[in-house]
């Protein structure tokens, strides 16, 4: 179905109108829509990683709203799911919580959709989307042909996919396999969830922590807008961490692939004392500082221009560049 001048769902609540907009529920909906669809195209989710620059998105704006969830396969060990690209991210980790299907709990409460989920490979507590998935089913929407890309094909990286930028872009998600264990493996290896005491262990238990811990540190979107993390945790050299650290003994960091060390922005924009720090409507939140926040009314200049003096701050102070998480969107 085709909407025209319809706002676009986004939990920084900015102001954002699509010129067209595009809701398909079936793919054959969308192959039957897309010839019409006037471009630039820009496929979106839930609206929670998004940033509008731009007030008016001319074009068409997609979005996939399949929410059926299945099982299509089942042995012994595991269970095997197909989630429309649609389904909101936490009813699905919630349906699986419900039926002992272990592998999404740690992921449980982040704002989304399941087609953002596998683009972004959202991530939190030690967990990550592509830990759990098999396959991405898309259409390629140059060839209008159905493509399914197994998980190794979707150069899955940290906050990163093939579908995130450049070629990739134009296979829309349609749907996503995933794989659950229905034996119990637990990963508790982040901080807060090592406090679950061993004999109230259950999937339930760990989705219930995980709930709380966000609850107590990220905005909730109803509440106050955001887009959750800002900004992206940066990875550096060895001897770039090096350095940093006999200046900051107590700086957090973690392994990253080939030798390199990741390294918490949210801990760097705390310690350059911006934490509460306001600009206009937007700021930095009191309880988090990776994540900037709308406090009433911000506009997307101030929102920019406050993520500019963050990145200007901590490379003052750390020689470390900060880089966006959140897709900002300037189709104008
Ligand atoms: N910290 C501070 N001050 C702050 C924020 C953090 O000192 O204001 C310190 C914390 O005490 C901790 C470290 O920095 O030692 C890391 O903080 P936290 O555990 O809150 O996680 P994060 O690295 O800031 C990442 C993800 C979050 C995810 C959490 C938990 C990114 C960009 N962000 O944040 O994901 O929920 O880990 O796993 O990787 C998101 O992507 O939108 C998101 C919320």
């Amino acid at each position: 179905m085709i909407y025209h001048d319809r706002r676009i769902e986004n939990t920084f609540g900015l102001e954002a109108v699509a010129a067209n907009y595009l809701e398909y529920c079936s793919e054959d909906e969308l192959l039957r829509e897309i010839p019409l669809a006037p471009k630039p195209w820009l496929h979106v989710g839930g609206g929670s990683n998004l940033l509008f620059a731009t007030k008016r998105c001319e074009g068409t704006v997609f979005h996939n709203a399949m929410n059926a969830v299945e099982v299509i396969r089942r042995d012994e060990e595991s269970v095997t799911v197909k989630a429309g690209g649609g389904v909101v991210w936490d009813f699905f980790v919630q349906w699986c919580v419900g039926r002992g299907y272990y592998g999404a709990e740690n992921l449980s409460l982040i704002p989304g959709e399941v087609g953002a989920a596998a683009v972004q490979n959202i991530g939190a507590y030690g967990a990550e989307a592509k830990d759990i998935i098999e396959s991405v089913e898309t259409l390629d929407t140059e060839t209008l042909q159905k493509r399914v890309f197994r998980r190794d094909e979707c150069r899955y990286g940290y906050r990163s996919s093939f579908f995130k930028g450049g070629e990739g872009r134009r296979f829309f998600i349609l749907s996503v396999v995933f794989s659950l264990s229905l034996k119990p493996v637990y990963n508790l290896s982040y901080g807060s969830l090592k406090d679950i005491p061993h004999q109230s262990l259950s999937l339930a238990a760990v989705r219930e922590k995980v709930i709380a811990t966000r609850e107590a540190k990220l905005p909730a979107p109803e509440h106050i807008g955001s887009a959750g993390s800002f900004f992206m945790n940066p990875v550096v050299s060895r001897s770039k961490f090096e350095e940093l650290a006999a200046g900051y003994p107590d700086m957090p960091h973690y392994p990253a692939a080939g030798d390199m060390v990741k390294l918490s922005a949210g801990w760097m924009i705390d310690r350059c004392g911006l934490k509460g720090y306001r600009l206009g409507g937007a700021g930095v939140y009191d309880k988090q500082a990776l994540v900037l926040v709308n406090n009433g009314g911000a506009t997307a200049e101030e929102v920019l221009s406050l993520a500019a003096e963050v990145i200007e701050r901590v490379k003052d102070r750390f020689g470390v560049e900060l880089r966006p998480e959140v897709q900002i969107i300037k189709n104008g």
